[in-house]
């Protein structure tokens, strides 16, 4: 499912930023561009949303036992 439709991002981005440890509102912005000229902005109302995708893939450390 789309949730950009200027950069083309879809749920399953979101999901590989999260579990790539970006969960952050400000790092995902970072990450998508979403404050790029040119972006419309309407989905950076929805940031949160976002975070709460790439949150539920992110794994803790100490989630699977083994520290860094
Ligand atoms: S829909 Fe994401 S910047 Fe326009």
């Amino acid at each position: 499912m789309y949730l950009c439709l200027c950069k083309g991002i879809t749920d399953s981005d979101i999901r590989e930023a999260g579990q790539a440890g970006i969960v952050m509102p400000c790092q995902l912005k970072a990450k998508f561009g979403l404050k790029d000229p040119g972006c419309c902005g309407r989905c950076s109302k929805n940031i949160d949303e976002f975070a709460q995708i790439a949150m539920s893939v992110h794994q803790t450390p100490s989630s699977n036992g083994v520290r860094s």
